[in-house]
């Protein structure tokens, strides 16, 4: 396990906001990583977060798409909690996103919301 957390969607706009969050006010020794589909955005990303707040934990990058079940199972064994804000919603609560964290037997955090 690599990760407390891992934060899919974070090159988002809501996931934007969510990984700033978490690198403001998460414990200083805590291990997270920002996940998705591009890499190179992903790796700005990380660097900027982790510039943001130079005294804590480095961010990571896990590459992860919500279309290949592959990746997600990876993604859902990297981390000991998964928190998506990938969206539209419709595409990422189907089974792809559901049956990888069921097999790992971890937590998924989805955001819920309506416009
Ligand atoms: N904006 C709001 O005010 C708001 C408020 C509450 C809830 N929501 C909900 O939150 C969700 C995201 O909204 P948003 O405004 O943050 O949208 P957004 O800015 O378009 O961000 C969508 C995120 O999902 C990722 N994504 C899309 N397809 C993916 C895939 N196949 N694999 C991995 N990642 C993928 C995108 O990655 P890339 O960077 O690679 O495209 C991006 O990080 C939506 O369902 C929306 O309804 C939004």
């Amino acid at each position: 396990m690599t990760y407390e957390i891992a934060l899919l969607g974070a090159t988002g706009f809501t996931g934007g906001l969510t990984a700033e969050y978490l690198a403001d006010h998460a414990p200083g020794d805590l291990r997270w990583a920002v996940a998705g589909r591009n890499r190179a955005r992903l790796d700005e990303l990380a660097r900027r977060l982790s510039a943001r707040s130079p005294d804590r934990e480095p961010v990571g990058v896990i590459p992860a798409d919500m279309t290949d079940l592959q990746s997600l199972t990876s993604l859902a064994s990297s981390a000991r909690v998964v928190a998506t804000t990938a969206g539209p919603f419709a595409a990422s609560a189907g089974t792809k996103m559901y049956f990888p964290f069921r097999w790992s037997m971890r937590l998924a955090v989805c955001t819920c919301w309506t416009r």
